[in-house]
């Protein structure tokens, strides 16, 4: 990335104590639906694993089916590639059929999966929520008037959090109320920034909440463990002196 320092995207996940907020996962995934996936797919997701967001059963069912995008599906007789609706246990399904495809649409950049992307980059529910929220600035005129060269090419757009700093990516979220949210939360840019980077940080690892609860479980086990020792110890020892 950018020498330019992140922004925190001050997502309750982070730190020893941090937890998904479902609501906040939910109206990322709406950001995700509506705006990035246009563009970007995250291949490594099932639809069924949106259970987990709170979605139940049927809304599961319902988003599957709906999704624009549907599963490529070879007919094994003729060999013909047709395409059926998604199931909820189907993976999201790729935006572009191959890289030349992803390319011919976007200015010869290909856009990368998101499934792993807060992983992919250093501090990346950071830099995730820096980049669609804060990044597209003005180029500074000071540093166009030092380096004319340096200009933001045709196709290019200036990002100040991207690591050359001309990134292929238009603008994703451009105003506010882009996407409608239902639980009342003002789908400002900042927020609907904030909302995709938890979404992409659940994405990226969904078992966060259980690997956190795992350690604190083992804390507590190694905790009485040390009383279990310090009192064999006492009693093995009990006639020596
Ligand atoms: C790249 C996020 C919407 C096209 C990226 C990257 C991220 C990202 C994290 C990687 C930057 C890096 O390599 O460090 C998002 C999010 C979106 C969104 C969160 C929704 C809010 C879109 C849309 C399009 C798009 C709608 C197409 C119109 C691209 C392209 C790249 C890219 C072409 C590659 C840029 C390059 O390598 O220069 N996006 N994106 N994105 N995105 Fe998006």
């Amino acid at each position: 990335r950018s020498h330019h320092p992140l922004l925190s995207a001050e997502l309750p996940s982070e730190g020893l104590f941090g937890k998904y907020d479902l609501r906040q996962l939910q109206r990322g995934f709406q950001v995700y639906k509506e705006v990035c996936a246009a563009c970007h797919s995250i291949r490594l997701v099932s639809f069924r694993d949106l259970k987990q967001l709170g979605y139940d059963d049927g809304q599961v069912k319902a988003i599957a089916a709906g999704w624009q995008i549907e599963q490529p599906n070879v007919n094994p007789d003729t060999g013909e590639v047709a395409t059926r609706k998604n199931l909820p246990s189907d993976r999201f399904p790729l935006v572009f059929a191959n890289d030349v495809a992803a390319r011919a649409a976007n200015n010869n950049a290909v856009p990368p999966d998101l499934s792993l992307m807060t992983k992919a980059r250093h501090e990346g529910p950071d830099y995730v929520y820096s980049l669609v929220g804060h990044g597209y600035v003005n180029q500074p005129a000071d540093l166009l008037a030092k380096f004319p060269d340096a200009k933001t090419p045709k196709g290019l757009h200036y990002n100040q959090y991207f690591a050359n700093l001309n990134i292929a990516m238009p603008p994703p979220l451009t105003q506010d109320g882009q996407v409608q949210y239902l639980d009342g939360t003002k789908p400002t840019v900042d927020q609907m920034a904030k909302d995709v980077a938890a979404f992409l940080t659940w994405t990226a690892e969904p078992n966060l909440d259980t690997r956190h609860g795992a350690g604190f479980a083992v804390l507590g086990f190694l905790l009485v463990f040390c009383f279990l020792a310090y009192g064999a110890y006492q009693n093995v020892w009990r006639n020596m002196k």
